[in-house]
């Protein structure tokens, strides 16, 4: 467990394992580095506080400071510090310094005093992130790692100290929403399936006061949910809708929210090749970034009301899985031909959208690990976003922009929809070989009727083979941290 807190105490006071400063391109000092003493270590260590430097100073008899060591690190040209900035630096320094135990910073003060509260907020999600690790099934033996004890933001005095405080809470809500997300997706898929994650789901809804309700197989049957059913027809693991609820404006109309929830993606009967499966627990990527979203504004609590309906199966080839050439019937009575078991997201996706369509939301966004062509597209760090109105998804860029969740709109374009015309069904579930992302939206399209919709491909960013900045190798929580801030601006 971790603790938060916020200080205008001087750096240089403040009582921590290791405390973190900035140093500008130039080099020229950030916050504290005088006051701790270190302003002339600078010629010495040929610091040039450039992104990526950094200098660990540890604590000598005759120090200025009370911390058990200082980290320089370098943030570039003063001017160009941006909150988005701080947390990628201090997340790449994270993973190092979590042995400290307990970290303090100066970092929100490197940036204009109006973005201060981002600052702060920016600086708790870079730490927490950073550190984050999934070592659950490492035996003691092997586990090296600490969590952090302590995260305390270090502010001027001048600093409005309320404000501050409420963005270290903001900061520890969203960075301890994603890790769960990150959790929920690093977790194998032996140990998560469908049942499991809707239990998962009502613990979490217990915990924050949502309102929950999981449909199983039985009511998923009555309520003509085809897709979900069709999708999970070959596992033993049955299928599951997780329905969640926040109230935060009494009776207004709410924004709805769904996310591919496949607790594991083999393909089905047009089965994956073994290096195609490695990473398919990951297939419920969406699903887990919509519970932490839910779980963040839950305990936020923005003047808003929030409904999320995330349909999860388990794609398994068997004696009783949806065959090549079968037709589903969706909720709502859409049909569609299945004419390749591995294009299963937007199966089950369809039966969630026509579903949260029913109760005439603002708006509805939905997010998958949907298509490898986004990913060539885009590559594995930027989501793709498509969807029938343009207001929208500037809106849901905009807020990825403003917490450095990068996501770019790929049109739906109209000459690709005839792509999925069936000729048994109203659509078929793949296109042609070229344009798979697009094609695959516009599936979804067939079941929002006319309610403004944006989805977010994140096929590349929800999962990465290598370590990132903000996250090890694994799950990264994408894109929790866009999605809170989008629903946290409507409500402002
Ligand atoms: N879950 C996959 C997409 C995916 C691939 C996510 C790699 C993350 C990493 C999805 O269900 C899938 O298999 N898509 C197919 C669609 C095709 C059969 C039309 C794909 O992208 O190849
Ligand atoms: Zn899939
Ligand atoms: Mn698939």
């Amino acid at each position: 467990m971790t603790t938060f807190s916020y200080t205008s105490e001087p750096a240089a006071k403040v009582r921590t394992g290791v405390l973190v400063l900035p140093v500008f391109e130039g080099p020229e000092p950030g916050p504290g580095v005088k006051e701790v003493g270190l302003g002339s270590a600078f010629g010495d260590a040929k610091l040039t506080g450039k992104p990526k430097e950094s200098l660990l100073v540890v604590q000598r008899d005759g120090d200025g400071f009370a911390a058990r060591a200082v980290l320089l690190v370098g943030l570039g040209p003063r001017d160009a510090v941006t909150p988005n900035g701080l947390r990628r630096a201090l997340g790449q320094v994270a993973p190092s310094i979590a042995r400290f135990g307990s970290v303090a910073t100066t970092f929100p003060q490197a940036v204009a005093r109006r973005s201060m509260p981002d600052a702060i907020q920016a600086s708790v999600e870079g730490l927490v992130l950073g550190a984050y690790r999934f070592d659950r099934y490492k035996t003691a033996s092997n586990g090296d790692a600490k969590p952090l004890t302590r995260v305390t933001a270090i502010g001027s005095a001048r600093a409005d100290a309320r404000a501050a405080r409420e963005a270290v809470r903001r900061g520890q809500i969203v960075a301890e929403a994603v890790c769960w997300a990150r959790d929920l997706v690093n977790t194998p898929a032996g140990d998560l399936p469908p049942a499991e994650i809707a239990r998962e789901a009502q613990r979490m809804a217990r915990q924050v006061g949502l309102r929950c309700k999981i449909w199983g197989k039985p009511e998923l049957e009555r309520g003509g949910f085809g897709g979900i059913l069709g999708v999970g027809a070959g596992s033993v693991n049955p299928p599951r809708l997780i329905e969640l609820a926040y109230t935060g404006a009494g009776r207004a109309r709410p924004y709805a929210l769904t996310g591919k929830g496949i607790s594991f993606d083999s393909g089905g009967l047009s089965i994956k090749d073994g290096k195609g499966m490695e990473t398919m627990k990951c297939d419920m990527g969406g699903a887990a970034s919509i519970l932490a979203t839910m779980r963040a504004i839950a305990l936020l609590k923005p003047k808003i009301n929030v409904i999320a309906a995330i349909p999860s199966s388990e794609n398994m080839p068997s004696g009783s899985a949806t065959k090549p050439g079968d037709v589903l019937h969706h909720r709502g009575g859409t049909t569609s031909e299945v004419l390749n078991t591995d294009a299963e997201g937007r199966l089950v996706l369809a039966d969630a959208l026509a579903y949260l369509s029913e109760k005439k939301p603002v708006a509805m966004i939905d997010t998958a690990t949907l298509t490898g062509a986004c990913m060539i597209a885009l590559g594995d760090r930027i989501a793709g976003a498509m969807g029938n109105d343009d207001g929208l998804i500037l809106d849901v860029i905009a807020a990825g922009d403003a917490v450095g969740e990068p996501i770019w709109q790929l049109p739906l374009y109209e000459d690709y929809r005839r792509l999925i015309d069936s000729t048994v069904a109203d659509v078929k579930n793949i296109g042609e070989r070229y344009g798979g992302a697009i094609t695959a939206a516009w599936f979804l399209a067939e079941f929002v009727g006319d309610t403004p919709w944006v989805h977010l491909d994140i096929a590349g960013p929800a999962f990465l083979e290598k370590k990132s900045d903000l996250a090890p190798k694994g799950a990264t929580g994408v894109p929790v941290r866009a999605l809170v801030r989008y629903l946290l601006d409507r409500a402002a």
